[in-house]
Protein backbone atom coordinates (compact mmCIF):
# COMPACT_ATOMS: atom_id res chain seq x y z
CA UNK A 1 0.00 0.00 0.00
CA UNK A 2 3.03 2.41 0.54
CA UNK A 3 4.07 3.64 -3.22
CA UNK A 4 6.88 5.77 -3.75
CA UNK A 5 7.18 8.69 -5.72
CA UNK A 6 10.41 10.49 -6.15
CA UNK A 7 11.76 8.37 -3.49
CA UNK A 8 8.79 9.79 -1.30
CA UNK A 9 6.76 7.32 0.35
CA UNK A 10 2.93 7.65 -0.15
CA UNK A 11 -0.17 6.39 0.75
CA UNK A 12 -2.82 6.82 -1.87
CA UNK A 13 -1.93 11.01 -2.46
CA UNK A 14 -0.69 11.60 0.76
CA UNK A 15 3.24 11.67 1.99
CA UNK A 16 3.94 9.39 4.74
CA UNK A 17 6.40 12.42 5.81
CA UNK A 18 3.57 14.61 6.47
CA UNK A 19 1.77 11.93 8.59
CA UNK A 20 5.21 11.64 10.34
CA UNK A 21 5.13 15.16 11.09
CA UNK A 22 1.96 15.21 13.15
CA UNK A 23 1.59 11.92 14.71
CA UNK A 24 3.96 10.32 17.35
CA UNK A 25 5.09 6.48 16.29
CA UNK A 26 4.26 3.47 16.66
CA UNK A 27 0.81 4.51 14.78
CA UNK A 28 -1.82 2.82 11.78
CA UNK A 29 -2.46 3.95 8.69
CA UNK A 30 -5.40 2.76 6.54
CA UNK A 31 -5.93 3.60 2.91
CA UNK A 32 -10.04 4.75 3.03
CA UNK A 33 -9.85 3.52 -1.59
CA UNK A 34 -7.84 0.26 -0.90
CA UNK A 35 -10.45 -0.78 1.72
CA UNK A 36 -13.33 0.35 -0.64
CA UNK A 37 -12.15 -1.37 -3.60
CA UNK A 38 -11.34 -4.55 -1.72
CA UNK A 39 -15.17 -4.40 -0.54
CA UNK A 40 -16.53 -3.54 -3.84
CA UNK A 41 -14.31 -6.21 -5.86
CA UNK A 42 -16.25 -8.77 -2.58
CA UNK A 43 -19.84 -7.73 -3.54
CA UNK A 44 -19.30 -7.85 -6.97
CA UNK A 45 -17.94 -12.03 -6.82
CA UNK A 46 -20.01 -13.08 -3.61
CA UNK A 47 -23.05 -10.75 -3.55
CA UNK A 48 -24.44 -7.81 -1.30
CA UNK A 49 -24.84 -9.63 2.03
CA UNK A 50 -21.46 -9.13 3.22
CA UNK A 51 -21.32 -8.73 6.63
CA UNK A 52 -17.73 -7.28 8.14
CA UNK A 53 -16.52 -8.69 10.94
CA UNK A 54 -16.44 -5.86 13.45
CA UNK A 55 -13.18 -7.66 15.08
CA UNK A 56 -11.26 -7.30 12.91
CA UNK A 57 -11.13 -3.35 12.82
CA UNK A 58 -13.91 -1.50 14.92
CA UNK A 59 -12.74 2.15 14.29
CA UNK A 60 -15.51 4.49 14.24
CA UNK A 61 -14.65 5.56 10.87
CA UNK A 62 -13.69 2.54 9.53
CA UNK A 63 -17.22 1.19 10.54
CA UNK A 64 -18.71 4.44 9.01
CA UNK A 65 -17.01 3.83 6.09
CA UNK A 66 -17.94 0.21 5.91
CA UNK A 67 -21.86 1.44 6.55
CA UNK A 68 -21.37 3.60 3.49
CA UNK A 69 -20.65 1.07 1.24
CA UNK A 70 -23.56 -0.59 2.61
CA UNK A 71 -22.74 -3.73 4.11
CA UNK A 72 -23.81 -4.71 7.27
CA UNK A 73 -21.78 -5.78 10.41
CA UNK A 74 -21.33 -9.13 11.95
CA UNK A 75 -20.46 -8.61 16.06
CA UNK A 76 -19.50 -10.57 18.97
CA UNK A 77 -20.22 -8.61 21.82
CA UNK A 78 -22.42 -5.88 23.10
CA UNK A 79 -19.64 -3.65 22.87
CA UNK A 80 -19.45 -4.10 18.92
CA UNK A 81 -22.81 -3.81 18.86
CA UNK A 82 -22.76 -0.65 20.60
CA UNK A 83 -19.85 0.13 18.74
CA UNK A 84 -21.95 -0.49 15.04
CA UNK A 85 -25.35 1.13 16.01
CA UNK A 86 -23.16 4.16 16.92
CA UNK A 87 -21.39 4.74 13.55
CA UNK A 88 -24.94 4.08 12.17
CA UNK A 89 -25.43 0.87 11.13
CA UNK A 90 -29.40 0.41 10.80
CA UNK A 91 -30.06 -2.32 13.45
CA UNK A 92 -31.46 -4.60 10.80
CA UNK A 93 -28.48 -5.16 9.03
CA UNK A 94 -26.10 -6.33 11.94
CA UNK A 95 -25.47 -9.72 12.93
CA UNK A 96 -24.67 -10.96 17.14
CA UNK A 97 -23.18 -13.94 17.44
CA UNK A 98 -20.48 -15.25 19.92
CA UNK A 99 -19.82 -18.34 21.98
CA UNK A 100 -20.45 -16.98 25.59
CA UNK A 101 -23.59 -14.59 25.21
CA UNK A 102 -24.98 -13.28 28.66
CA UNK A 103 -28.36 -12.64 29.61
CA UNK A 104 -28.07 -9.15 30.01
CA UNK A 105 -26.28 -9.09 26.28
CA UNK A 106 -29.35 -10.89 24.85
CA UNK A 107 -31.46 -8.43 26.31
CA UNK A 108 -30.13 -5.84 25.12
CA UNK A 109 -29.48 -7.34 21.28
CA UNK A 110 -33.48 -8.19 21.33
CA UNK A 111 -34.56 -4.49 22.58
CA UNK A 112 -32.46 -3.24 19.77
CA UNK A 113 -33.84 -5.40 16.59
CA UNK A 114 -30.78 -6.42 15.01
CA UNK A 115 -31.33 -8.52 11.92
CA UNK A 116 -30.83 -11.67 13.35
CA UNK A 117 -29.18 -13.49 17.01
CA UNK A 118 -26.80 -16.33 16.20
CA UNK A 119 -27.00 -18.40 18.82
CA UNK A 120 -24.44 -21.32 19.59
CA UNK A 121 -26.14 -24.13 22.12
CA UNK A 122 -28.98 -25.30 23.10
CA UNK A 123 -28.78 -24.05 26.20
CA UNK A 124 -28.45 -20.57 24.67
CA UNK A 125 -31.74 -21.01 22.85
CA UNK A 126 -33.52 -22.17 26.16
CA UNK A 127 -32.47 -18.89 27.69
CA UNK A 128 -33.39 -16.84 24.83
CA UNK A 129 -37.29 -18.25 24.68
CA UNK A 130 -37.28 -17.36 28.23
CA UNK A 131 -36.07 -14.11 27.93
CA UNK A 132 -37.96 -13.42 24.70
CA UNK A 133 -41.42 -14.89 26.00
CA UNK A 134 -40.81 -12.42 29.19
CA UNK A 135 -40.37 -9.44 27.23
CA UNK A 136 -43.27 -10.92 25.07
CA UNK A 137 -41.48 -10.78 21.91
CA UNK A 138 -41.02 -12.67 18.91
CA UNK A 139 -37.47 -12.96 17.39
CA UNK A 140 -35.47 -14.47 14.62
CA UNK A 141 -33.00 -16.13 15.15
CA UNK A 142 -29.88 -18.31 13.86
CA UNK A 143 -27.92 -21.12 14.32
CA UNK A 144 -24.35 -21.23 14.17
CA UNK A 145 -23.67 -24.94 13.07
CA UNK A 146 -19.94 -26.72 13.69
CA UNK A 147 -19.55 -28.43 10.43
CA UNK A 148 -16.57 -30.49 12.20
CA UNK A 149 -14.35 -29.07 9.29
CA UNK A 150 -10.78 -28.36 9.82
CA UNK A 151 -10.16 -25.56 7.89
CA UNK A 152 -6.19 -26.27 7.91
CA UNK A 153 -5.29 -22.86 9.74
CA UNK A 154 -2.96 -22.90 12.80
CA UNK A 155 -5.24 -24.31 15.82
CA UNK A 156 -5.55 -21.02 17.98
CA UNK A 157 -7.71 -19.49 14.77
CA UNK A 158 -9.48 -22.72 14.08
CA UNK A 159 -13.00 -22.83 14.47
CA UNK A 160 -14.72 -25.92 12.75
CA UNK A 161 -13.69 -28.89 14.58
CA UNK A 162 -16.27 -30.82 16.43
CA UNK A 163 -13.31 -30.05 19.35
CA UNK A 164 -13.64 -26.29 19.24
CA UNK A 165 -15.68 -24.51 21.15
CA UNK A 166 -17.96 -23.04 18.52
CA UNK A 167 -21.15 -23.89 17.31
CA UNK A 168 -23.72 -26.75 17.66
CA UNK A 169 -23.19 -30.22 16.41
CA UNK A 170 -24.44 -31.24 13.60
CA UNK A 171 -26.09 -33.83 14.81
CA UNK A 172 -28.44 -32.18 16.93
CA UNK A 173 -29.96 -30.54 14.01
CA UNK A 174 -33.29 -32.59 15.02
CA UNK A 175 -33.25 -31.49 18.63
CA UNK A 176 -33.21 -27.84 17.52
CA UNK A 177 -36.13 -28.38 15.16
CA UNK A 178 -38.09 -29.71 18.01
CA UNK A 179 -36.81 -27.60 20.62
CA UNK A 180 -37.75 -24.54 18.47
CA UNK A 181 -40.73 -25.89 17.36
CA UNK A 182 -42.49 -25.91 20.69
CA UNK A 183 -40.80 -22.38 20.93
CA UNK A 184 -43.25 -19.70 20.71
CA UNK A 185 -40.75 -16.62 20.76
CA UNK A 186 -38.80 -17.89 18.72
CA UNK A 187 -38.21 -17.87 15.01
CA UNK A 188 -35.55 -19.82 13.65
CA UNK A 189 -34.86 -18.02 9.90
CA UNK A 190 -31.20 -18.84 9.66
CA UNK A 191 -28.04 -21.00 10.33
CA UNK A 192 -24.53 -20.08 10.32
CA UNK A 193 -21.04 -21.69 10.34
CA UNK A 194 -17.33 -20.09 10.41
CA UNK A 195 -14.24 -22.58 10.16
CA UNK A 196 -11.71 -20.45 11.13
CA UNK A 197 -9.33 -17.76 9.83
CA UNK A 198 -7.24 -17.45 7.26
CA UNK A 199 -8.27 -20.34 5.50
CA UNK A 200 -7.00 -21.11 2.00
CA UNK A 201 -8.02 -24.72 1.14
CA UNK A 202 -10.76 -24.41 -1.29
CA UNK A 203 -11.77 -27.96 -0.23
CA UNK A 204 -12.33 -26.59 2.90
CA UNK A 205 -14.55 -23.92 1.94
CA UNK A 206 -16.56 -27.20 -0.46
CA UNK A 207 -16.69 -29.55 2.23
CA UNK A 208 -18.39 -26.23 4.20
CA UNK A 209 -21.20 -25.74 1.51
CA UNK A 210 -21.76 -29.50 1.54
CA UNK A 211 -22.53 -29.43 5.22
CA UNK A 212 -24.58 -26.78 5.17
CA UNK A 213 -26.43 -27.62 2.53
CA UNK A 214 -26.65 -31.12 4.24
CA UNK A 215 -27.81 -29.17 7.36
CA UNK A 216 -30.27 -26.91 5.44
CA UNK A 217 -32.41 -29.72 3.92
CA UNK A 218 -32.68 -31.69 6.74
CA UNK A 219 -34.20 -28.53 8.99
CA UNK A 220 -36.77 -27.73 5.68
CA UNK A 221 -37.56 -31.37 5.95
CA UNK A 222 -38.28 -30.80 9.58
CA UNK A 223 -40.98 -28.07 8.57
CA UNK A 224 -38.17 -24.96 9.70
CA UNK A 225 -38.21 -22.63 7.44
CA UNK A 226 -34.81 -21.68 6.75
CA UNK A 227 -34.43 -18.24 4.71
CA UNK A 228 -30.90 -17.30 5.23
CA UNK A 229 -27.33 -19.41 5.37
CA UNK A 230 -24.37 -17.38 6.71
CA UNK A 231 -21.11 -18.96 5.32
CA UNK A 232 -18.86 -16.93 7.54
CA UNK A 233 -15.06 -14.93 7.22
CA UNK A 234 -11.94 -16.57 6.63
CA UNK A 235 -10.51 -15.67 3.55
CA UNK A 236 -6.75 -15.96 3.21
CA UNK A 237 -4.87 -12.97 2.85
CA UNK A 238 -1.18 -13.27 1.36
CA UNK A 239 0.74 -12.14 4.41
CA UNK A 240 4.34 -13.26 2.38
CA UNK A 241 5.15 -14.24 -0.93
CA UNK A 242 5.09 -17.95 -0.49
CA UNK A 243 2.08 -18.08 1.07
CA UNK A 244 -0.93 -19.72 -1.33
CA UNK A 245 -2.14 -17.93 -3.83
CA UNK A 246 -6.47 -17.49 -2.74
CA UNK A 247 -9.00 -16.18 -5.00
CA UNK A 248 -12.15 -15.34 -3.87
CA UNK A 249 -13.66 -16.26 -7.32
CA UNK A 250 -12.90 -20.17 -6.28
CA UNK A 251 -14.95 -19.79 -3.56
CA UNK A 252 -17.74 -18.47 -5.82
CA UNK A 253 -17.20 -21.38 -7.92
CA UNK A 254 -17.77 -24.05 -5.15
CA UNK A 255 -20.78 -21.71 -3.44
CA UNK A 256 -22.71 -22.04 -6.81
CA UNK A 257 -21.61 -26.18 -7.54
CA UNK A 258 -23.08 -26.45 -4.10
CA UNK A 259 -26.42 -23.92 -4.16
CA UNK A 260 -28.10 -23.44 -7.58
CA UNK A 261 -29.24 -20.03 -8.36
CA UNK A 262 -32.83 -20.87 -7.33
CA UNK A 263 -32.35 -21.80 -4.23
CA UNK A 264 -34.86 -20.03 -1.87
CA UNK A 265 -32.43 -18.81 0.67
CA UNK A 266 -30.11 -16.02 0.83
CA UNK A 267 -26.59 -16.55 1.11
CA UNK A 268 -23.96 -14.36 3.33
CA UNK A 269 -20.68 -14.22 4.12
CA UNK A 270 -18.51 -12.26 7.10
CA UNK A 271 -15.20 -11.54 6.13
CA UNK A 272 -13.25 -9.15 8.36
CA UNK A 273 -9.52 -9.88 7.34
CA UNK A 274 -10.21 -10.07 3.83
CA UNK A 275 -12.09 -6.63 3.31
CA UNK A 276 -9.03 -4.50 5.44
CA UNK A 277 -5.63 -6.41 6.51
CA UNK A 278 -3.69 -5.23 3.42
CA UNK A 279 -5.21 -1.90 3.58
CA UNK A 280 -3.06 -1.08 6.35
CA UNK A 281 0.25 -0.81 7.75
CA UNK A 282 2.00 0.01 11.38
CA UNK A 283 4.63 2.78 11.26
CA UNK A 284 7.44 2.42 13.89
CA UNK A 285 10.70 4.07 14.24
CA UNK A 286 14.03 2.73 15.38
CA UNK A 287 14.64 3.46 19.22
CA UNK A 288 17.98 1.93 19.49
CA UNK A 289 20.41 -0.72 17.52
CA UNK A 290 22.56 -3.36 19.01
CA UNK A 291 24.26 -6.64 18.61
CA UNK A 292 23.52 -9.16 21.38
CA UNK A 293 25.18 -13.06 20.48
CA UNK A 294 25.79 -11.62 17.12
CA UNK A 295 22.29 -10.82 16.19
CA UNK A 296 21.94 -7.04 14.68
CA UNK A 297 18.66 -5.59 16.85
CA UNK A 298 16.66 -3.17 15.63
CA UNK A 299 14.41 -2.31 18.43
CA UNK A 300 11.46 0.03 17.16
CA UNK A 301 8.53 1.42 19.56
CA UNK A 302 6.00 -0.35 18.54
CA UNK A 303 6.00 -3.68 20.64
CA UNK A 304 3.90 -6.84 21.02
CA UNK A 305 1.60 -4.46 22.41
CA UNK A 306 0.72 -2.62 19.67
CA UNK A 307 0.65 -5.40 16.93
CA UNK A 308 0.48 -8.47 19.11
CA UNK A 309 -0.05 -11.37 16.17
CA UNK A 310 3.71 -12.27 15.51
CA UNK A 311 3.94 -12.77 19.52
CA UNK A 312 0.58 -14.91 20.30
CA UNK A 313 0.85 -16.92 16.52
CA UNK A 314 4.20 -16.40 15.28
CA UNK A 315 2.07 -14.67 12.63
CA UNK A 316 3.90 -13.07 9.39
CA UNK A 317 4.49 -9.29 8.78
CA UNK A 318 6.46 -8.33 5.89
CA UNK A 319 8.84 -5.67 7.61
CA UNK A 320 9.99 -2.38 4.55
CA UNK A 321 12.44 0.49 5.30
CA UNK A 322 10.94 4.03 4.32
CA UNK A 323 14.45 4.44 2.40
CA UNK A 324 13.50 3.82 -1.38
CA UNK A 325 17.48 2.37 -1.89
CA UNK A 326 17.66 -1.06 -1.06
CA UNK A 327 20.74 -2.52 -1.24
CA UNK A 328 19.84 -5.59 1.43
CA UNK A 329 22.96 -5.48 2.90
CA UNK A 330 22.46 -6.04 6.49
CA UNK A 331 20.63 -9.34 8.16
CA UNK A 332 18.27 -7.54 11.19
CA UNK A 333 15.99 -9.48 14.09
CA UNK A 334 13.39 -6.47 14.44
CA UNK A 335 12.15 -6.62 18.19
CA UNK A 336 10.07 -4.23 20.35
CA UNK A 337 10.94 -2.57 24.09
CA UNK A 338 8.65 -4.76 25.74
CA UNK A 339 10.30 -7.00 28.52
CA UNK A 340 9.28 -10.17 26.75
CA UNK A 341 11.76 -12.26 24.55
CA UNK A 342 8.14 -13.20 22.10
CA UNK A 343 8.43 -9.06 21.28
CA UNK A 344 9.90 -9.94 18.14
CA UNK A 345 8.41 -8.59 14.73
CA UNK A 346 10.46 -10.65 12.63
CA UNK A 347 14.28 -12.62 12.73
CA UNK A 348 16.85 -12.56 10.13
CA UNK A 349 15.62 -9.92 7.40
CA UNK A 350 17.74 -8.44 4.94
CA UNK A 351 16.96 -4.58 4.90
CA UNK A 352 19.28 -1.99 4.39
CA UNK A 353 21.50 -0.33 6.80
CA UNK A 354 19.56 1.31 9.41
CA UNK A 355 20.49 3.90 12.22
CA UNK A 356 18.10 5.24 15.06
CA UNK A 357 15.45 7.43 13.92
CA UNK A 358 14.70 5.30 10.82
CA UNK A 359 11.22 4.33 10.20
CA UNK A 360 9.86 1.34 9.19
CA UNK A 361 6.82 -0.01 8.48
CA UNK A 362 4.81 -3.56 9.46
CA UNK A 363 2.60 -4.50 6.31
CA UNK A 364 -0.78 -6.06 5.89
CA UNK A 365 -1.82 -4.97 9.47
CA UNK A 366 -5.17 -3.46 8.88
CA UNK A 367 -7.31 -6.37 10.36
CA UNK A 368 -6.38 -7.56 14.17
CA UNK A 369 -3.72 -4.91 14.70
CA UNK A 370 -5.29 -1.66 16.92
CA UNK A 371 -8.21 -4.12 17.86
CA UNK A 372 -5.70 -6.59 19.65
CA UNK A 373 -3.31 -3.71 20.92
CA UNK A 374 -2.94 -3.48 24.75
CA UNK A 375 -1.02 -1.02 27.68
CA UNK A 376 1.48 -3.71 28.48
CA UNK A 377 3.76 -2.37 30.36
CA UNK A 378 1.62 0.52 30.96
CA UNK A 379 2.72 2.22 27.21
CA UNK A 380 -0.22 4.00 25.24
CA UNK A 381 -2.21 2.59 22.99
CA UNK A 382 -1.06 3.51 18.84
CA UNK A 383 -2.53 6.00 16.93
CA UNK A 384 -5.09 5.46 14.00
CA UNK A 385 -4.90 7.75 11.08
CA UNK A 386 -6.90 7.35 7.46
CA UNK A 387 -5.79 8.42 4.41
CA UNK A 388 -8.08 9.49 1.79
CA UNK A 389 -6.08 10.51 -1.56
CA UNK A 390 -4.44 13.88 -0.51
CA UNK A 391 -6.11 14.03 2.74
CA UNK A 392 -5.40 12.14 5.96
CA UNK A 393 -7.27 12.16 9.70
CA UNK A 394 -6.36 10.70 12.83
CA UNK A 395 -9.17 8.65 14.12
CA UNK A 396 -7.51 7.47 17.11
CA UNK A 397 -5.63 9.43 19.39
CA UNK A 398 -5.03 7.33 22.44
CA UNK A 399 -4.69 8.54 26.16
CA UNK A 400 -1.93 10.16 27.82
CA UNK A 401 -0.85 7.59 29.65
CA UNK A 402 -1.28 9.46 33.29
CA UNK A 403 -5.02 9.13 32.42
CA UNK A 404 -4.49 5.39 32.16
CA UNK A 405 -2.67 5.23 36.00
CA UNK A 406 -6.06 7.55 37.08
CA UNK A 407 -8.35 4.53 36.45
CA UNK A 408 -6.29 2.10 39.10
CA UNK A 409 -8.37 3.25 42.77
CA UNK A 410 -6.24 2.83 45.96
CA UNK A 411 -8.07 1.59 49.16
CA UNK A 412 -8.46 3.89 51.87
CA UNK A 413 -6.61 1.46 54.06
CA UNK A 414 -3.47 2.47 51.74
N1 LIG B 1 -17.18 -14.79 11.75
C1 LIG B 1 -16.89 -15.37 12.93
C2 LIG B 1 -17.92 -16.09 13.65
C3 LIG B 1 -15.58 -15.28 13.44
O1 LIG B 1 -15.28 -15.86 14.60
C4 LIG B 1 -14.59 -14.59 12.70
C5 LIG B 1 -13.23 -14.47 13.21
C6 LIG B 1 -14.95 -14.00 11.48
C7 LIG B 1 -16.27 -14.12 11.03
C8 LIG B 1 -13.99 -13.22 10.63
O2 LIG B 1 -12.90 -13.98 10.27
P1 LIG B 1 -11.87 -13.38 9.20
O3 LIG B 1 -12.64 -13.17 7.91
O4 LIG B 1 -11.37 -12.10 9.73
O5 LIG B 1 -10.81 -14.40 9.08
N2 LIG B 1 -6.99 -12.64 15.91
C9 LIG B 1 -6.76 -13.63 14.87
C10 LIG B 1 -8.01 -13.89 14.06
C11 LIG B 1 -9.16 -14.37 14.90
C12 LIG B 1 -10.43 -14.53 14.11
C13 LIG B 1 -11.57 -14.87 14.98
N3 LIG B 1 -12.82 -15.03 14.30
C14 LIG B 1 -5.62 -13.16 13.97
O6 LIG B 1 -5.03 -12.12 14.25
O7 LIG B 1 -5.24 -13.86 13.02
Amino acid sequence: MLKFKNEIPFVEDTSLHDIIRVCETPFYIYSQNMIKQKVEMTKKVLGENIFFSVKSNSNQAILKLMNSLNIGADVVSIGELKRCLHAGFPSNKIIFEGVGKSKDDLIYAMQQNIRLINTESIEEIKLLQKLASEKNKMIDIGVRLNPNIDGGTISKISTGKKTDKFGIEMNEIENIANLVSDFSNLNLISISCHIGSQISNIDAYKNTFKEMKKATDIFLSLGINIKHIDLGGGFHVQYKDNDPKFKIEDVKKELDACFNSSSPYEISFEPGRYLIAEAGILVTSIITTKQNGGINYLIVDAGMNTLIRPAMYNAHHDIITTKKKIDSSVTYTVAGPICESSDIFAKNILLSKQTIGDILIIKNTGAYGKVMSSTYNTRALPTEVLVNKENFAIIYAPDEIEKNIEKDIVPSWL
